[in-house]
């Protein structure tokens, strides 16, 4: 803060301009944490150079596990936000199956608190039921007076139908959004991928793609009940995404995200028996994965959510069957659907992209200070983009605490050059600032 001429102010400069109105050619210049001003020929003290680059809102995950509390061997909340910020997200969503669950507006306060620290916008979502067991619904109403906007039992879907309809009941109440994990306990258990030909070649037990579809059926079934909100994760079969279509053009309020993993690997990457690529709901076949990608591309899918899964190596070298579900996503969901859906020939854009990287999951999870236009009096949540540089992603894991990376040798196609959060560039030329 400069004592005489108030903020600093910084420009973004000689990128394109790209958010839910269009795009234009034009300099983004910042004061505090708002956009100040944007046209062409903006100058100020501090300069971003922008050229080349696409300036776009910020992307926003709807799904991230940042493991804390209870697993920061793992991840957490700063080295999760870290990575969030490399790969461009202003906002996350963390998932509540952590250690307690974020089930009760104890521990969802401890996570927000966590998250006022990071490099990022930290929001989280709270467990449907108590120790997300899937028994007894969990205290939704504080979490909702805290501000969480969306429940889940992520990393188990709740099976019990009753249980779940009162779910409904509740949060069509509270003005909220349930998000499922869709998966038939009674169909999975003791599964470890998807079964197919690759599960009975490679002998380990697979979950057919009805473990996932029966769920979203009674689901959709739920919703029209109650007329609350249901949000579909981590979609990833071609049944799925034909029910979540027909139940929004009959005008049902229901939205779904499908994961980077699920738009480019299938369930032959299994035959390696790594269990980096061990995920839930697991890979599926060729058609499918066609499927999730025209989904996305036709709109029938609104967000990509990375479901980003950190889990150190020790687990993951455990033999497939023994090994947790999951793997990393945040530093590459970007670059992933640009290469996979943009220049992979399905119709879409770099603005399709943003769209279901930034403002639509913004909309889904209510979060007004992400996914906005970039115009003047706007939050400067923001991230600068070049899409023309070519990388290959390597093992590392990037800012995470753990390594599983499924994509390791793929060369892709965009970078984040700048992450602007709250008027705060905290990745400049592709590092974190702090
Ligand atoms: O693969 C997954 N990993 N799917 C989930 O739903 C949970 C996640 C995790 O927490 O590791």
């Amino acid at each position: 803060m400069s004592a005489t001429n108030g903020p600093v102010r910084t420009v973004l400069k000689g990128g394109t301009v790209l958010d839910a109105t269009g795009e234009r050619r034009a300099d983004v210049l910042l004061e505090g944490d708002r956009i100040l001003a944007v046209d062409e020929g903006l100058d100020a003290p501090v300069v971003l150079d922008a050229s080349g680059c696409l300036v776009a809102p910020g992307l926003v995950d709807l799904h991230t596990h940042l493991r804390q509390p209870g697993r920061e061997d793992a991840e957490t909340v700063e080295s999760g936000s870290r990575a969030a910020a490399l790969g461009g997200y202003t906002a996350v969503l963390a998932m509540p199956n952590t250690t307690p669950a974020i089930d009760c507006a104890a521990v969802v306060r401890e996570v927000l608190e966590l998250g006022r620290a990071s490099l990022v916008d930290v929001h989280t979502s709270g467990a449907i039921t108590v120790g997300r067991a899937g028994e007894q619904l969990a205290p939704m109403a504080e979490m909702a007076a805290l501000g969480v906007r969306i429940f889940t039992d992520d990393g188990t879907g709740v099976q019990d139908d009753r249980l779940m309809r009162r779910a409904f009941e509740y949060a069509s109440g509270l003005g909220v959004t349930l998000a499922q994990h869709c998966e038939v306990s009674a169909l999975s258990e003791g599964t470890c991928m998807h079964e197919g030909e690759w599960s009975a070649r490679l002998g380990l037990p697979g979950q057919p793609a009805e473990a996932e579809e029966l769920m979203v059926m009674r689901d959709i079934a739920l919703a029209r009940l109650t007329g609350a909100r249901a949000h579909f994760l981590h979609l990833s079969t071609a049944g799925s995404v034909a029910m979540v279509a027909a139940a929004k053009a009959g005008g049902l309020p229901v939205t779904a995200e499908a994961a980077p993993h699920h738009f480019t690997l299938t369930d032959a990457c299994c035959a390696s028996y790594d269990a980096t690529f061990k995920v839930h709901p697991p890979l599926r076949g060729d058609a499918d994965v066609a499927a999730v990608a025209a989904g996305l591309a036709e709109g029938t899918i609104d967000a990509i959510a990375t479901d980003h899964a950190p889990h150190p190596p020790e687990d993951k070298e455990r033999p497939f069957d023994q090994a947790p579900p999951g793997m990393l996503g945040l530093e590459y969901a970007l670059a992933l659907a640009l290469t996979q859906l943009v220049d992979g020939g399905t119709g879409m854009t770099e603005a399709d992209v943003l769209a279901r990287l930034s403002w639509q999951p913004a909309a889904i999870a209510g979060m007004e200070r992400h996914g906005r236009p970039v115009a003047a009096g706007e939050p400067a949540n923001l991230c600068v983009v070049d899409p023309s540089v070519r990388w290959t992603i390597d093992a590392s894991g990037g800012a995470s605490l753990s390594r599983n990376v499924p994509y390791v040798g793929r060369t892709v196609r965009g970078k984040v050059r700048h992450t602007v959060v709250d008027g705060e560039a905290v990745v400049v030329d592709g590092e974190a600032q702090r």
